[in-house]
């Protein structure tokens, strides 16, 4: 069995691709479900997110396994398997567990220690149990996943600072709107008219940041009026004109930026759109939508300026030298993590023995209780017979514990395996032995 990680992310994989291989919620399952009728894996979960889609897994066979998830990966996203392999990344057992501990600790993340990712991987663990396409492999592994990354959180300085994708996308606004006047520099938004088109979680975050960059009004768009509204009462101090998204056309008409954070499949807003507004100066759209709200062709449309979810490295990468040194605080946090899991894992290797061992001495127990019960017939009560019972249990869990914890406790791989012969060997626990179960 081997545990492997087969995916994509804003690393390997532009949004063009990326956004072919967002799984929404609602189809997590069936993927769930193609992929554990797979000969070939054992146990299987599925983490989706605007940057990333990556599948844990464990296989039987590396290369069989990394195949038959490769090929499903290419069936789903429509690419031919030759478009699709350059921009996958694979990593089985120490680097497959690494991996995951720094996606968990946002480590790996665009935005590094952004806090979305933990809800993200938290959300894969959920699914994943309620989906039942983990086994006890996975399970263990991704829920100290969830713990590393809180970890990470509390005891480092990545977790401080509220950053995001949107914290990032609004810097993005600011430096664009700074350079259009002859600045390089993150410039207030006050003279902007700003609309937000979604009213969920990005959305709220936008809000935020928007708000801490002296936005102090804007109208938010939703396909569900009320949800804008209950979004806006959060944010007391921001005036915000609440409408729905047929009147997408008069905020494209009258705002000079934009930020589209839906969830919708296809794009909301294209250069056909765009080109019948009667516009006189310069939008500018930033779509952190993956797959994306805005249609790659408003490229083309005069007077707008478009920025999608990649555009965003421009303002990480200016930040990303103080994150980096906090970064490195978290290293060895997941290498203490990463090795814990793995001693987890090697002592697997000792649970068979363990399990003969147990059965071996079970069956001596209850062969001479049997034989001492008889003996003493009639006179025993079954108040002492249960007393007699639970002695006979207690020595032998008394002398297994010693090899028992012992076989368990990290040790050198041939150290244990060793130990294990020797067991095996003293208590005749060969599967052809008569008294190994
Ligand atoms: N969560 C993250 O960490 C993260 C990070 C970066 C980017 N993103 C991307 O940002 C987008 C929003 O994510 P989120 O976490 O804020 O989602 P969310 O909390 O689930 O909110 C989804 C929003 O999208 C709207 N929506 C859904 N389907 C739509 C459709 N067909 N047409 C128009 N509007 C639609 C919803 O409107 P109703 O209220 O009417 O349902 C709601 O406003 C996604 O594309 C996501 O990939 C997310």
């Amino acid at each position: 069995m081997h545990i492997a990680v087969v995916g994509l992310s804003h690393r390997t994989a532009p949004v063009e691709i990326r956004e072919k291989l967002s799984i929404p919620e609602q189809t997590i399952e069936s993927s769930l479900k193609t992929l554990k009728e797979k000969e070939q894996i054992l146990e299987v979960s599925i983490l989706s997110t605007c940057n990333r889609l990556e599948i844990y897994t464990l296989i039987r066979d590396p290369q069989l396994g990394i195949t038959a998830i490769s090929d499903y990966l290419s069936q789903y996203s429509g690419l031919p398997k030759e478009d699709l392999s350059p921009h996958l990344f694979d990593f089985y057992h120490e680097e497959a567990i690494a991996h995951l501990m720094r996606v968990a600790g946002g480590l790996d993340s665009l935005v590094l220690g952004e806090g979305q990712i933990l809800a993200q991987v938290k959300k894969m663990v959920r699914l994943g149990q309620e989906h039942h396409s983990m086994g006890p492999i996975l399970n263990r592994l991704l829920t100290q996943a969830v713990s590393t990354g809180k970890r990470v959180r509390s005891e480092t300085n990545l977790g401080t600072g509220a950053v995001s994708i949107s914290s990032a996308a609004v810097e993005l606004a600011q430096l664009k709107v700074g350079q259009s006047r002859g600045e390089d520099q993150l410039v207030s938004l006050e003279a902007e008219d700003i609309a937000v088109v979604g009213a969920g979680r990005m959305s709220r975050l936008l809000l935020q940041h928007l708000q801490a960059k002296g936005c102090s009004q804007l109208m938010l768009l939703n396909r569900t009026t009320q949800r804008a509204k209950d979004l806006s009462t959060g944010f007391p101090e921001l005036s915000v004109d609440c409408r729905s998204l047929e009147d997408l056309n008069h905020c494209l008409s009258s705002c000079s930026l934009v930020f589209t954070s839906t969830a919708a499949e296809k794009p909301i807003i294209d250069a056909c759109l765009l080109n019948q507004l009667k516009r006189e100066s310069v939008l500018r759209l930033i779509d952190i939508g993956v797959p994306r709200n805005i249609s790659s062709d408003v490229q083309e449309v005069e007077g707008v300026e478009a920025h999608d979810v990649d555009d965003l490295e421009e303002v990480v990468s200016r930040n990303q030298e103080a994150r980096q040194q906090m970064a490195l605080e978290a290293e060895n946090l997941l290498k203490d993590e990463t090795r814990l899991f793995l001693e987890w894992w090697d002592s697997l290797e000792a649970v068979p023995t363990i399990n003969k061992l147990r059965a071996a001495l079970e069956s001596i127990r209850k062969e001479e209780l049997q034989k001492a019960l008889s003996r003493m017939g009639s006179d025993f009560s079954a108040r002492e017979r249960k007393v007699v019972e639970a002695l006979s249990k207690g020595i032998v869990n008394k002398i297994l514990h010693t090899p028992v914890t012992q076989l368990r406790s990290p040790q050198a791989r041939t150290e244990r395996q060793q130990s294990l012969k020797a067991v095996e060997a003293l208590f005749s626990l060969d599967d052809s032995q008569p008294n190994a179960k």
